[in-house]
């Protein structure tokens, strides 16, 4: 299966990498086709709300001439998209809410008669890492990310989230566990 892993931290080497980077192991060993995009190289701009793009349902199409297509079109053609990102403010980083939210293109007639995405019936999984516990902290970002498999008409594939993470040497065999756990889940 094509996969493409959104790895929204700036931190090449940091906690949400290194996780990351456990997934993308396991899903390569399964054989699968592993793409792991490191947003923050990208030049991505945020979405102008202009809905330019929704004059042209069947592209990608965005006025602005930025990283996007690049992205958008790996998206597009993965079976699954895995978002990566730290916890950042009870959010998503503005890497991954950037990218989220360019895939305004990809659908359109949202809550009307003719609702159709680009990325249909596309498997989606969110895994992220934080300072503090799930409770009180982490559920909203899932909350969210579930929200937007609605638009998109796409399948919820799972959800991981690292709690309590400190450095990238102190993630320990139980949260590698659960992130080779994880690469199996999504897949299944
Ligand atoms: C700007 C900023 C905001 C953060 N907000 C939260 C938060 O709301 N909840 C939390 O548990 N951790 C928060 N953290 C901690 C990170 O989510 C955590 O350290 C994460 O594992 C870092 O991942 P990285 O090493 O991939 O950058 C925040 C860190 C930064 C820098």
């Amino acid at each position: 299966m094509k996969i493409t892993i959104l790895q929204g931290s700036a931190r090449k080497k940091g906690n949400t990498a290194r996780v990351a980077g456990w997934v993308e192991e396991e899903l390569a060993a399964q054989g699968h086709e592993v793409d792991l995009v490191y947003l923050n190289s990208h030049n991505l701009n945020g979405c102008l709300g202009c809905a330019k793009c929704k004059e042209k349902p069947d592209t990608i199409g965005c006025v602005q001439k930025d990283d996007i297509s690049e992205i958008l079109e790996k998206m597009v053609n993965s079976k699954l998209v895995i978002f990566a990102s730290p916890l950042y403010f009870w959010g998503v980083t503005s890497q991954i809410k950037t990218v989220i939210d360019r895939t305004y293109s990809l659908y359109t007639n949202y809550h009307q008669p003719g609702h159709a995405s680009l990325i249909a019936g596309q498997r989606q999984a969110l895994l992220v890492t934080g300072a503090g516990p799930y409770e009180n902290n982490a559920e909203g970002v899932f909350t969210a990310f579930k929200r937007m498999q609605n638009p998109h008409m796409a399948v919820n594939a799972g959800e991981l989230y690292i709690g309590l993470c400190t450095t990238p040497d102190n993630l320990d065999e139980s949260a590698q566990h659960k992130a080779v756990e994880f690469a199996k889940e999504i897949v299944s």
